[in-house]
Order: structure tokens, then C-alpha cells, then sequence
């Protein structure tokens, strides 16, 4: 059944106050629920409830019989005169079966694992029988009672409100949150925890106590997180005016997660991936990721929380603009021009792709058969690119005058992107409306740039037009504002002041214009000559841009361009052209030639620093690269990207390669200031490149790395290098790693999913033999991400084999993992989009294997819904 936000309508009823009460085991745990419930319309009583045993059931005190209500597809519907009632239920739930991980749940074993609950988007249902939609938002008390020795640390969202012994060897807790809140931002965690904690103090004089809680063997790698926490909250505080609103704050960590975390009041629950972080089992990454992680749920309080979505077809509301949040607030911790490099990466590796395939749909979706299917990069990446084009046109202090009015206007309110929209621009006097365009549209819009000089009347004319190509169920498509931001640039590399037709001096070098129809041209006076634009600096739209450089205008702003983003971008596209060049067997191409001489000009000349050298020396990568091939062979695609990667090598030179590379290492450490990092990464890049021009120099120096590295990151570097070029010496450090880190989860699934991405015909018989290690389950998410997901979905040439094997082989265990985790298994299942364009060949393998699945009746909704959509290719 589909769901329309069409369709939408507010709630019947509604609940003012729930007090719940829960009797926690593992096997088995009873939840009595009272709700006070409010009638808003003409209707009967409906709660969702699934998986419920209904033990029973009262409303106004008085027992239901069987003839009194309706149990059938997880609702529950009572007819109730009046307008107020108190409904109590008592049930009982199975947490040890709940393979899920959805509801409440058991994290780890039966004899040491926590109890934890998921209720985004819904879960709650699986709990106790509610009202399971985020406009129904209520005053929530808890109360837990559980044996003490195997239990002795109970939490729930909200403020304490005492505790106690119950005598048997058992006590409880409770805990009341003065906030109204929806249901999906419910969470209790019961366990052997430990904790470290931070007594903080708010901007405005709230006195908070921080608790981060894992369990004892991880809880020493918490410290960066509550790092990362005490920053993001001074820094929410600073930028936005937002504090901290209650009294305690817990974040708890766990190893059985489906995604990355959960922004639940008051009591934050990650995935340990996005929480532990130390030097010898974390990369750099990954501390980069804790950091925004944290940032990203504490965010939520405000930008999710205090004001939530109505319905879930806003999902983007929360999300999309706690990326942007997160994405800004990691911008001013780190590297702004590298923060924004990374993030347009992620941006066309993940949701260009998803835009242009069946999986394709708007940023706020117009229905949905499974709302899990829906925590997608659209929702998230987009969604914040449209809010960045939002903040953009406002300016910063106006986006702040607009955020300030939402959340004022909107607290403890249920909105939409209207809403959203309209706080902005009423704040501003300006009108967004335009904007919401982007919202109800899939697809990445086609911008083209044209420009015209004109000598005698010494004027560049450029113009620009835009084109969505028509995406799955959405065949027409409207112009949307597209604010480009641009510098024109002479031969030499400077830049222009710009003067557009008709303004009566010239302003700065760079600004930003608005196509906000099919097509514009703006005229810029006084220019001498023909110049180079540099367009959508910044990335100030999430669009492709299309526009006919020649080589070497690209490598003019490769060279020159101040801005680190800019020059990176310009970079990629001069880079695309390259990669034309080897894919058409052209290895004398201009385009090649002008890029790796630019970069080796750059390499030798010593200006860059180290951070955006490694960026400027990483073209884009297979995934992005299959865009510019009609028929997609990714083993294809492999040879020509390796050749232009040789080409450059070659060009800046073994020993210089080899030069450079020494003496990053003599300075090498574990600290984790940015310059270290940086030289890292340019190692490892080094590393690389070396390994296509000088593999026995380069599997010699790797094997050396991973002997003496100090840290995971020149560990893991090191071995993927060796692993990669040089596999047979690989097989020690392999295996001296996984004896190493026998027992550490976190660097058991970098283990497996490095071996999972490495290329080639033996991938498929790799990843096979890594499903025999003891350490390999299909149960934990994790584990099955970093097997099974990083070999469907970061390695094209082992997953897209010509025989299809691995296309049968990964439906096998879809059907497998669907059985024990709809959730995970749908997310698994995307690595078959986009089987329409592969090569006839491969095209003909996977359609017979997703046809072949789409066609059972036997799996979840989760992962039905991804294969008939997939299916239709
Ligand atoms: N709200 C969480 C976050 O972004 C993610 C919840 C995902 N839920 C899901 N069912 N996939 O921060
Ligand atoms: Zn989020």
C-alpha cells in the first residue's frame, strides 16, 4: 500500500501525556502504557501496534472484551464517546528475537549485551500501541524496573525523577521530559555500561551533566567524542543562539546499529562507528566522521526535535537541514575549502547516481511505500544543498534573522518545508516560494554555460540554460532558481572586477546570479578579452554543469584560482576530459596532457599545501565515472582511469614521487593536528601513484609503512596499497592484522571491507572465503556493510563480473539477510541500481537476477519495495 502526502491529514486524536512503564528482561519484557488521549476529529480511535501480545486493555478504566475493539493489520481502532479518554494497555514485546533492530532490541550477547530501542521513523509501534506519527507529540513519563545485577544502569529521555530498590534484587528508575515530543524520539537503553561525563554549563546558565556510556571494553575511546560534544554545543550556541534544554544529555554506543545514529531527546543512541575513535584502531576519517556525527544528533535537538516534521514526507525538514548544520559547523572545525571538496564528492558519488536512476525522487518525496527506503542522500545531501542555496540568497545574518523566526515561530510544533520556507523569507521581506521547485522535483538539473565574446563592444555575453532530464513516474520538468556564482578570469590567471549591462561601475570579482528560468544570458562589460568564467563557485548549485572548456581554460584556473574548492573543481572537470582521452585510447590527448602538466607544475612548484594536494591529485573515481560512458563496463572504466593516473605519475616522475614521499614519512606521527593529517593523505596518495610507475619500490615502502605506522590510518593505507599492487606479499600483514585486532569490531570491518574492495577477478572468491571467518555474521549491520556493501557497492569490477556470479551470489544472501533485517537488506539491495546501463552482457546478468527477486513474495516490504523499483530500471 502507498502512502501520499497528498493524502495527508492531521491526527484524530491526539495524546497530551503517556506514562510508560516497563518490566525489562531480555527474552521477554512487559510495557504498561496509560495515554491521555484528546479527540481532534470526528473519528474512531486508531493506534498502530505490531508484534504486540495484547495482555490488556482498558480505557477510562474500564476492561475491553474481545467485541469492544478492532486488532487487524497493526492497527488497533476503539469507537470512544467524548472527547478525552485514558487508555491503558499492558503487552508484551520479545527483545532477544528482535533480529530487526527496530523496537526495542538486545545489543551484543544474552549474557553480556544491553537492552536499546530505535523508533525512527517507526518503531514505537513495535513498543506499545500509539499513535505512530511525528504530528502527535506528547509529555512523556518512564519508569523502568529491572534486576539490578543484570541491569544496572536504566535510562530514558528526559530529566531524572528518582529511582530506587524494589527489594527482589530488582529497582527502577524514572525519568519525566517536560518536552512534548513525537513518538519516534522516544529511546530507553538498560545494561552494564560504563560512562565518562562532563559537568557543562549553557549560554544562557543551565547547568548539564554530559554522560557518554559503552560498554567497558570501548569506553576509553569516548574522550573524542564528548570532545566533539562540548564543541558542537558551544558552537550551536554561538552560531545559532541554540542551548541545551534539559538537564542531563546521555549519548550511548552500540555495535548493533542499522544506521549511523539517533538524535532521541535526551538520550542519543550511535552505531560505536560514529563514536569510538582512537589512534590505533581509528582513521582519520573516522575521526573526522565522529566529530560531525555528534554534531550532526546534537543539532537535532533544535532542528529536528524542539521543532519536528509533520509528516514524514518532510523527513527533509529535519535532515536536510541538520547536514547543513553539521556540514557548516565541521567547515569552521576543519578546512572550509576541504570540508566542501569532500562533501560535493559525497554528493555526486552517492546522490547524482540515485537522482538519476528508478531509485530517483524529490527531496520531499510525494509518496512512499516504505518510509525507511527514504534516508536517503536525496533527503540528506540535497536536501542541505538546497538549504545552502537558501542561506546563500539570504546571506548570513539573514539566515540567521530567518532561523531565528522558524524556531521561535514553530517550537514545539510539527512543520513543513512551507513553513520552513516561508520563516525564512519572512524574516527577510523576501519571498522563497521559487525555491520549493527544488523540493518537489527529482532529478540533477542540466546547467548549460555559453559565453560569446565580443571585441568591438568589449563584452562577454554568457548564457545559461538549465534542463532536468525526466526521471522515474516524473516526465515534465520546471525551470528552478539556480543561483550560480562566478569569476571571470584573464589569460594570465587574475581575475576580473565584474560590471553586468546597465550597473554603473564594476563590483567585485566574484558574484552570484540567478537563472531562475529555462534560459538567461547576462552581459558583462569592459572586458578586454575573452576570459575564462569559473562557474558555480562554491558548488553553489547541485547541478551538472555542461560547458565547453577547452583543456587548457580549465588548467588556466587549475593553476590560479585562490579558492582551494574552485581549483579542486576545476581539477575534476579538467580531469573528466582526461579520462575522455584515455577511454578513447587518445593517450597524446590535450586534455591529459593539460592536466597532468598542471598538476605536475603544481607537484614541483612546492604552493599547495598538503591537505588540497592529495584532492588535486585524486581524479574522480570509478562510480563518478561511469557517467561519461554510454555502455558501462566497469573493468573498462578501471584500465582507462588507472592509465590517466600512470600518465600523471609519470609526468611528475618516479623520484620525485619517491623523494616526496620519503620525506613525509620522516616527519611522520599519530598526532591528529591537520598538517599531520594532510601529510597522511598525500602519503598515501604518493603511495598510490608510485605503485603504477614503481611497483616493487612502492609494495617495498607500503610493507615498510605498515611495519612502522603509529597510527590506523598509515596502517590500513599501507596495507590496502600492498594489497592492491602487490598481493602476494599482502597475505602476512593481512593475516597480522586480523590476529591484532582480534576482538576490536570497529577494525575487524575496516579489515573486511578493504579486502572486500579490492578489484579484480578474484574478488567474488575473496569476499566468500571472508564469509568463513569466525568473526563474519550476517546478524550485525556493521559486519554486513563492510563485507557485503563494500563489495556491491564500492568495487564495480569484482561486483560487475561479465558472468553475473556475484550478481546470483549477493541475491542469495539478500534474501538471507532480509529474513533476519528488512532494513539493512533494502540498503544492501541499491547496489543493483542502475543494471539498466551497464553493457548489454552485464546488463542481461543482473536483470535476470533482479527480476528474479522482485518477482518473490516472500520478502519484507523493505526490500520489495527497492527491487520493484530497481526493476524497472
Ligand atoms: N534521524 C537519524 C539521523 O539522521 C537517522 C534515522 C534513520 N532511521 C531509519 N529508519 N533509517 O540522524
Ligand atoms: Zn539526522
Amino acid at each position: 500500500s502507498v502512502i501520499r502526502l497528498a493524502d495527508y491529514r492531521p491526527p484524530a486524536w491526539t495524546v497530551e501525556r503517556v506514562d510508560l512503564a516497563f518490566d525489562l528482561g531480555i527474552d521477554r519484557t512487559e510495557v504498561a502504557a496509560t495515554l491521555e488521549l484528546v479527540r481532534q476529529a470526528d473519528e474512531p480511535m486508531r493506534l498502530n501496534g505490531e508484534g504486540l501480545e495484547l495482555l490488556e486493555l482498558s480505557v477510562d478504566g474500564r476492561r475491553l472484551g474481545e467485541g469492544e475493539y478492532i486488532l487487524a493489520n497493526g492497527v488497533l481502532e476503539i469507537a470512544v464517546d467524548g472527547d478525552r479518554c485514558t487508555l491503558a494497555t499492558r503487552v508484551a514485546i520479545r527483545p532477544a528475537e528482535n533480529t530487526a533492530l527496530e523496537g526495542l532490541y538486545l545489543s551484543g550477547s544474552r549474557d553480556k549485551g544491553f537492552l536499546l530501542t530505535q523508533c525512527e521513523a517507526e518503531g514505537f509501534r513495535h513498543i506499545t500501541f500509539f499513535p505512530d506519527r511525528p504530528d502527535v507529540l506528547s509529555r512523556y513519563t518512564v519508569t523502568l524496573r529491572a534486576d539490578r545485577a543484570r541491569f544496572p544502569v536504566l535510562l530514558a529521555g528526559g530529566n531524572p525523577d528518582g529511582a530506587g530498590e524494589l527489594g527482589d534484587g530488582r529497582h527502577w528508575a524514572r525519568f519525566v521530559d517536560p518536552h512534548p515530543k513525537p513518538s519516534y524520539l522516544f529511546a530507553v537503553v538498560a545494561g552494564r555500561l560504563e560512562r565518562i561525563s562532563h559537568d557543562y554549563t549553557t549560554a544562557d546558565g543551565r547547568a548539564v551533566a554530559l554522560h557518554i556510556w559503552a560498554e567497558a571494553d570501548v569506553i576509553d575511546r569516548c574522550g573524542y567524542a564528548m570532545d566533539s560534544l562540548i564543541r558542537s554545543m558551544q558552537w550551536d550556541e554561538r552560531t545559532y543562539g541554540r542551548n541545551y534544554d534539559l538537564d542531563v544529555f546521555h549519548v550511548v554506543a552500540t555495535h548493533d546499529f542499522n544506521m549511523g545514529a539517533m538524535e532521541n531527546k535526551g538520550l542519543n543512541i550511535f552505531n560505536a562507528k560514529y563514536l569510538l575513535a582512537d589512534p590505533d584502531s581509528s582513521t582519520d576519517d573516522e575521526y573526522r566522521h565522529v566529530e560531525a556525527v555528534v554534531a550532526h544528533e546534537y543539532f537535532h535537538n533544535w532542528s529536528g526535535n524542539r521543532v519536528t516534521c509533520r509528516d514524514w514526507f518532510q523527513l527533509s525538514l529535519k535532515e536536510g537541514l541538520t547536514v547543513f548544520r553539521e556540514q557548516s559547523f565541521s567547515a569552521d572545525m576543519n578546512s572550509a575549502p576541504l570540508k566542501r571538496i569532500e562533501d560535493v564528492a559525497l554528493l555526486r558519488r552517492a546522490q547524482f547516481p540515485e537522482d538519476a536512476g528508478p531509485l530517483s525522487h524529490p527531496v520531499r518525496p510525494s509518496q512512499y511505500s516504505e518510509i525507511n527506503n527514504f534516508y536517503t542522500a536525496t533527503v540528506y545531501e540535497k536536501g542541505s544543498e538546497l538549504v545552502r542555496m537558501l542561506a546563500g540568497h539570504l546571506g548570513r545574518d539573514g539566515f540567521r534573522k530567518g532561523m531565528d523566526l522558524y524556531f521561535a515561530r514553530h517550537d514545539g510544533q510539527a512543520a513543513t518545508i512551507e513553513d520552513f520556507l516561508k520563516a525564512l523569507g519572512d524574516a527577510n521581506d523576501a519571498d522563497l516560494s521559487p525555491y520549493l521547485a527544488w523540493y518537489g522535483q527529482a532529478g540533477t538539473p542540466r546547467l548549460t554555460a555559453e559565453g560569446r565574446f565580443d571585441a568591438a563592444q568589449r563584452r562577454y555575453r554568457l548564457t545559461l540554460r538549465q534542463r532536468t532530464p525526466a526521471t522515474a513516474g516524473q516526465p515534465a520538468k520546471q525551470a528552478v532558481p539556480i543561483p550560480v556564482r562566478l569569476s571571470l578570469f584573464d589569460h594570465s590567471g587574475a581575475a576580473l572586477p565584474l560590471r553586468l549591462e546597465g550597473e554603473d561601475r564594476a563590483g567585485d570579482t566574484e558574484r552570484t546570479v540567478v537563472l531562475d528560468g529555462a534560459e538567461h544570458a547576462f552581459v558583462f562589460e569592459d572586458i578586454d578579452a575573452a576570459p575564462v568564467p569559473s562557474l558555480l563557485r562554491g558548488f553553489s548549485a547541485p547541478v551538472i554543469l555542461e560547458c565547453d572548456y577547452l583543456p587548457g581554460e580549465l588548467a588556466i584556473l587549475l593553476r590560479h584560482d585562490p579558492d582551494g574548492f574552485n581549483r579542486w573543481e576545476a581539477g575534476q572537470q579538467l580531469a573528466g576530459l582526461a579520462y575522455d582521452d584515455c577511454r578513447d585510447g587518445n593517450v597524446d590527448g590535450s586534455a591529459l596532457r593539460a592536466w597532468t602538466r598542471a598538476l605536475a607544475d603544481l607537484f614541483a612548484g612546492g604552493g599547495v599545501d598538503d591537505a588540497l594536494l592529495a584532492e588535486l591529485l585524486t581524479p574522480p573515481g570509478e562510480i563518478e565515472l561511469v557517467e561519461r560512458q554510454a555502455e558501462r563496463d566497469p573493468e573498462r572504466i578501471r584500465i582507462a582511469r588507472q592509465a590517466m593516473l600512470r600518465a600523471l605519475a609519470r609526468r611528475i616522475g618516479a623520484e620525485p614521487l619517491r623523494e616526496r614521499y620519503e620525506q613525509l614519512r620522516a616527519a611522520t606521527s599519530a598526532a591528529l593536528d591537520a598538517p599531520s593529517q594532510a601529510q597522511r593523505q598525500l602519503k598515501r596518495r604518493l603511495l598510490d601513484l608510485l605503485a603504477l610507475v614503481d611497483p616493487a619500490g612502492a609494495a617495498e615502502r607500503a610493507l615498510a609503512q605498515y611495519g612502522q605506522a603509529p597510527g590506523m590510518t598509515d596502517r590500513l593505507a599501507a596495507l590496502a596499497t600492498v594489497a592492491t599492487y602487490a598481493s602476494p606479499s599482502a597475505e602476512e600483514p593481512i593475516a597480522h592484522f586480523r590476529r591484532r585486532y582480534d576482538g576490536n569490531a570497529l577494525a575487524l570491518d575496516k579489515w573486511f571491507a578493504m579486502q572486500a574492495m579490492l578489484p579484480g577477478a578474484e574478488a567474488l572468491a575473496r569476499v566468500q572465503a571472508l564469509e568463513g571467518d569466525p568473526a563474519f555474521t550476517l546478524k550485525n549491520p556493521n559486519r554486513v556493510q563492510s563485507l557485503l556493501g563494500s563489495f556491491a557497492r564500492a568495487n564495480p569490477t569484482g561486483f560487475h563480473r561479465a558472468d553475473g556470479a556475484a550478481y546470483r551470489w549477493l541475491a542469495d544472501r539478500l534474501v538471507a539477510i532480509d529474513a533476519l533485517n528488512p532494513q539493512v537488506a533494502a540498503r544492501i539491495a541499491t547496489a543493483f541500481n542502475g543494471w539498466k546501463r551497464l553493457e548489454p552482457v552485464r546488463r542481461e546478468a543482473a536483470h535476470a537476477v533482479v527480476a528474479g527477486l522482485a518477482a518473490r513474495t516472500d520478502l519484507s516490504r523493505d526490500l520489495t519495495d527497492i527491487l520493484a523499483r530497481v526493476a524497472l530500471g
